[in-house]
């Protein structure tokens, strides 16, 4: 496993420590506002418009994942359609980011999609674009037998997530091509064991730069979701040297990670989105972005010292 991975294991492994857990609640405010637009949708919806001026758009996503209980779920799934009804009324692309198992995905499979469904009822009505992120290597096939499902039905407005780290996600591509997909292609930020993940940056980067062309190359719309600046590269080139016109895919970063890159790809008349999370469950998220980066252990430790 290469150091950037066996950093990132170890940051989630620790993460998931109670002590840790209330120390970073209690004092990792000042860390949570770096990657988070804060806990109100009020808040979200003004880093959106902040964003819209620099000629960035907006993904809307209320932070929340692995409920615990049918009355939760339906709790999320009300929030988010509050966002939607929210987003109805801006003039901006409207545009949404959820994970299945805050819809309770763990509890069942058809409590997920009941509650898909009704989101993206009012969803297409309201014009506002709906995407299911991409969870852990366990709850992949449900993901994709959802969307597979929801297509089936005659959803549109709806896309997925396909993760480069993962050895299945080629044969998953083959799975969904038919409908057409609108997929985000990102690397995978869980822990994975080596049994169904790469552990090798190399061989991650190399997965979705492979991934990445084929989609172009079959038509298939992509969010090439990363900061990395050669992948980033890369997919200019390639687009340019194929002819792939830019309203064919378009970047996506995250939230308060590189933005200067975001208004720049912005300004080269890139279709931009950035990643705004909100809402009062943000520790498993920011756990994540921790571990993305080992610069990041010293936002933390600046946080705790109250920096
Ligand atoms: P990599 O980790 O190699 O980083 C490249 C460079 O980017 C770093 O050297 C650094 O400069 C910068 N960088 C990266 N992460 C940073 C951070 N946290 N803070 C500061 N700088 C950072 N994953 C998943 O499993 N399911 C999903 O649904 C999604 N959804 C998603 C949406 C969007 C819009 C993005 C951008 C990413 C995701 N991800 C995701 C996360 C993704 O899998 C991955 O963990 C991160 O994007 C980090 O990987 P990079 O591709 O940026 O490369």
């Amino acid at each position: 496993m290469d150091l950037t991975l066996a950093y990132r294991s170890l940051v989630l492994q620790v993460a998931e420590h109670p002590w840790v857990k209330g120390l970073i609640l209690r004092r990792g405010r000042g860390l949570y506002r770096r990657y988070v637009a804060g806990e109100t949708l009020e808040e979200a919806l003004k880093a959106a418009e902040a964003l819209e001026k620099e000629g960035v758009h907006a993904i809307l996503d209320l932070l929340g994942e692995m409920v615990r209980s049918e009355e939760e779920a339906r709790a999320f799934q009300e929030e988010i359609l509050k966002l939607v009804r929210a987003l109805a009324q801006k003039p901006w692309p409207r545009y949404v980011s959820l994970k299945l198992t805050q819809l309770g995905l763990d509890l069942s499979e058809e409590l997920a999609l009941e509650l898909m469904r009704g989101i993206l009822r009012e969803a297409e009505a309201a014009g506002v674009f709906v995407r299911m992120d991409m969870e852990d290597s366990p709850r992949v096939e449900a993901t994709l037998r959802i969307y597979e499902a929801l297509r089936k039905e005659g959803f549109a407005g709806l896309g997925l997530v396909l993760q480069s780290y993962l050895y299945r996600t080629e044969k998953d591509l083959d799975w969904i091509l038919p409908y057409r997909p609108n997929v985000r292609l990102v690397k995978g930020a869980y822990k994975e064991p080596k049994e169904v993940a790469f552990q090798d940056k190399r061989l991650i980067d190399a997965e979705f730069l492979h991934l990445m062309k084929r989609m172009l190359r079959e038509g298939v719309y992509v969010a090439i979701a990363t900061h990395d600046p050669r992948l980033i590269g890369e997919a200019k080139r390639y687009t340019e040297a194929m002819g792939i016109p830019k309203d064919r895919f378009e970047f996506q970063l995250l939230f308060g990670v590189r933005p200067e890159e975001q208004r720049r790809l912005a300004r080269e008349g890139y279709t931009v989105r950035a990643y705004v999370p909100y809402g009062r469950f943000w520790y498993p998220y920011l756990s994540r972005r921790i571990a993305e980066r080992p610069e990041n252990l010293w936002l933390v430790v600046r946080s705790l010292l109250g920096g």
